[in-house]
């Protein structure tokens, strides 16, 4: 054989190895998100990643990137857009840009609790929100908790007048920023990975976040005073991007669909248990005081804050609220 064709040939060979190899690579799923690998949703992520790789062995691979490493929320949400993660899965605070619907679920005092959370995501609406991103090619493919927010700050908040003049941390939701204006208070949207750096500076006095976000960011080190308003929840949507999800093999998708389903139902049980467990880790602390308003006490708050449910209407829909404050009070 001449040279050239011998050339040609071993090319052949390499591009044909190469091209195999790539056919057989496993299908890479890249979830990024904002907390400690001990919260909620950080188990959630490796729950998630190890039964994906004990079922679907050599098929799909999943790389959980946590605490802001890769991205932070809003990042996350741009990236899953351009193909560069798979997965997400931001507070349900964090998607306005995309669904202003979704602000149904910053609303204060909509939800006592996160029974009535659920209620409300397994409804016919709830699930139809899971889909209200499509147009702009993000799907929902699961709710999962934290748990109810709690406020802390560098003085006691009690009652709405304690917290004129403070100054929050606030995720980036238009709907905290109007309620906390209401009190006199000032929201800094800011992201997650800031908060703990943002106290200790003096940035900001006060914030709100559930007690595994809190314990997990130390920010129990730097406040002493939590009040237990129970005024707003903290749960997150898991989303992909729609047209990586049904490239999918039909196998392979639905068996990820699966594991997601039994990996929800894990972390929303969890969930429970870890907000009472690491409140009580703050509290043995010491170190902090732990507020529960009187019955007097909330009717006070749902008096300032509950006016920011008329202004939202126009963009989050009526019917919306309504469904919501319905499936809330149903048994
Ligand atoms: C926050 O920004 O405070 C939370 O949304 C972080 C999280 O993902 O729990």
């Amino acid at each position: 054989m001449s040279l050239p064709r011998v050339a040609a040939a071993l090319l052949c060979f390499v591009v044909a190895a190469a091209a195999s190899a790539r056919a057989a690579d496993p299908i890479v799923i890249r979830f990024s998100h904002v907390v400690g690998e001990n919260t909620p949703k950080g188990i959630g992520a490796e729950m998630f990643k190890q039964r994906v790789e004990e079922r679907l062995a050599g098929k799909v691979e999943v790389v959980v990137y946590p605490r802001s490493q890769k991205f932070n929320d809003d990042g996350a949400l741009l990236a899953l857009l351009f193909g560069d993660i798979e997965m997400a899965a931001p507070s349900l605070a964090k998607f306005r840009r995309y669904a202003p619907v979704l602000q149904v679920f910053d609303l204060p005092f909509l939800f006592k609790d996160v029974d009535q959370v659920h209620r409300f995501q397994q409804s016919e609406i709830g699930q139809q929100l899971l889909q209200t991103m499509l147009p702009v090619g993000i799907l929902g493919l699961a709710y999962w908790d934290n748990g109810m927010r709690v406020v802390s700050a560098n003085k006691p908040v009690r009652v709405p007048k304690d917290a004129d003049g403070l100054v929050f941390r606030i995720e980036p939701s238009a709907v905290f920023l109007e309620q906390w204006a209401r009190v006199g208070a000032v929201g800094i949207p800011m992201p997650f990975k800031r908060v703990t750096d943002a106290i200790r500076e003096g940035l900001v006095k006060a914030q709100e976040n559930a007690w595994s976000n809190i314990y997990s960011r130390k920010i129990h080190t730097h406040h002493r005073y939590f009040t237990e308003i129970n005024h707003t929840f903290l749960g997150y949507m898991v989303v992909t991007n729609q047209d990586f999800w049904e490239s999918l093999p039909e196998d392979i998708r639905s068996a990820l669909e699966a594991i997601l389903a039994e990996v929800t139902v894990e972390v929303n049980r969890l969930a429970g248990e870890q907000a009472d467990g690491d409140r009580r880790k703050v509290m043995e602390t010491g170190t902090v005081e732990i507020i529960s308003p009187s019955a007097e006490e909330i009717a006070l708050w749902r008096d300032a804050l509950m006016p920011v449910w008329k202004q939202f209407e126009p963009d989050i829909g009526k019917e919306v609220i309504e469904a919501a404050v319905a499936a809330a009070a149903t048994k």
